[in-house]
């Protein structure tokens, strides 16, 4: 389904969108590397896979995903991959339902993965996944989807990150939790916040989206070698909904960044249905990135004669994309306001400036970037 005919009322949809969206370039990336012989995806709180209005859920998502990848891709795979899936609801009846539709349309990894389909708890299924070790040529990520956040602990979350391949996206109902925050918190919540703000004065949010902005600060001090970012969903009546992802790579990071950008053009922060009906968001018309702020910042910080690997990190982890750093750069450079060297002193040709993930992965800096 092309992303204009998805009905963009339907927060659910813009969740699964997300979802794929980061999962494209994660699959491809992974499946694409010499050195990743397995990838395994965990979705706990799957659901049914197909709902009455025939759209589907996260895990014929998921499925279809990786098989279309490797069917269009594999020739050019440097090596063999193997991808495991697991799909677990604690509904028996949508893990039934589940299991019918994948059978019923062939849906199929064989000859290069597998899946299982579970019906148990979160709290049991969870437990093999914290604290474990993955060898280094296994790559995990894990959707937790649940409908409220009772059986969520950042604890869990933090163990599930300890092996150091993991990625775990979340969705919460933040939107209820900043109510219940307000008002008689009740204590399933009350252990949530404690755990998660730690550092964070509770009560003190003066917005949804503030609460999602304090949430993620909390998760992130608590996390403080990973990296935690957020894509807030609005529903109608500026109801603010938020997934979190939690990776421990840079790298990861960029990605989902490329996926929040590829929805929301302009601010790379999330989705809303503005004046629902009447604007196509999936399309926009004339949608540019906002750069301002950023902008400023850069300038500010090339004040000093940075590496290409410094400016490259700068830029994920003030939520922009590459892209936006080069059109900066560019425009700088054309007005003779930028020296870009390269190791031997010499300047380096114009308009090139080697941030992107592959001229900086190797952690040996190209180029020295500074405002003039
Ligand atoms: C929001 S829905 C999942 C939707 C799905 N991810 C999708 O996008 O299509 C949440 C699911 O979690 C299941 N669930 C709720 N609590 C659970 C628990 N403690 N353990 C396992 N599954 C649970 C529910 O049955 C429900 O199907």
């Amino acid at each position: 389904m092309k992303d204009s005919q998805i009905n963009p009322q339907e927060h659910s949809e813009i969740k699964v969108l997300l979802l794929r969206k980061y999962l494209e370039k994660y699959i491809s990336i992974l499946a694409h590397s010499p050195f990743i012989s397995e990838v395994e995806v965990y979705d706990l709180f799957c659901g049914e896979g197909i709902y009455e209005n025939g759209k589907t859920g996260s895990p014929v998502i998921i499925l279809n995903l990786i098989r279309d990848i490797y069917l269009k891709y594999s020739s050019n795979f440097q090596g063999d991959i193997n991808f495991k899936c697991v799909f677990n609801d604690f509904n028996k009846d949508k893990i039934a339902k589940l299991q019918k539709y994948i059978s019923e349309n062939n849906i199929s990894l064989d000859g290069f993965g597998s899946f299982t389909c579970k019906n148990v708890d979160y709290n049991e299924i969870k437990i093999p996944l914290l604290d474990s070790k993955t060898p280094g040529n296994r790559r995990r990520f894990i959707f937790i989807d649940p409908y409220g956040y009772k059986d969520i602990k950042i604890t869990d979350i933090e163990r599930m990150l300890s092996d150091g391949f993991t990625e775990v996206l979340l969705f919460l109902p933040t939107q209820f939790m900043y109510r219940f925050e307000k008002e008689a918190t009740p204590d399933s919540l009350q252990i949530f916040l404690n755990d998660a703000m730690q550092d964070i004065e509770l009560k003190s949010s003066k917005s949804g989206i503030d609460f999602i902005n304090n949430l993620q600060q909390g998760f992130s001090n608590r996390l403080i070698t990973k990296h935690v970012d957020s894509f807030i969903i609005t529903r109608e009546g500026n109801q603010y909904f938020a997934m979190f992802f939690f990776a421990n790579h840079l790298y990861g990071l960029e990605k989902f960044l490329e996926a929040k950008w590829d929805i929301d053009e302009e601010q790379g922060r999330g989705w809303s249905p503005k004046s629902a009906g009447q604007i196509d968001l999936f399309n926009p018309v004339d949608s540019s990135p906002v750069l301002d702020k950023f902008e400023e910042n850069l300038k500010v910080f090339l004040r000093e004669k940075r590496t290409n690997i410094e400016v490259h990190r700068f830029t994920i982890l003030n939520r922009h994309l590459v892209k936006h750093t080069n059109i900066i750069l560019k425009d700088l450079q054309d007005r003779n306001k930028l020296k870009v060297t390269l190791n031997d002193g010499k300047d380096a040709r114009k308009g090139s400036f080697y941030i992107r993930w592959d001229d900086v992965k190797t952690r040996e800096p190209k180029s020295y970037i500074q405002i003039v």
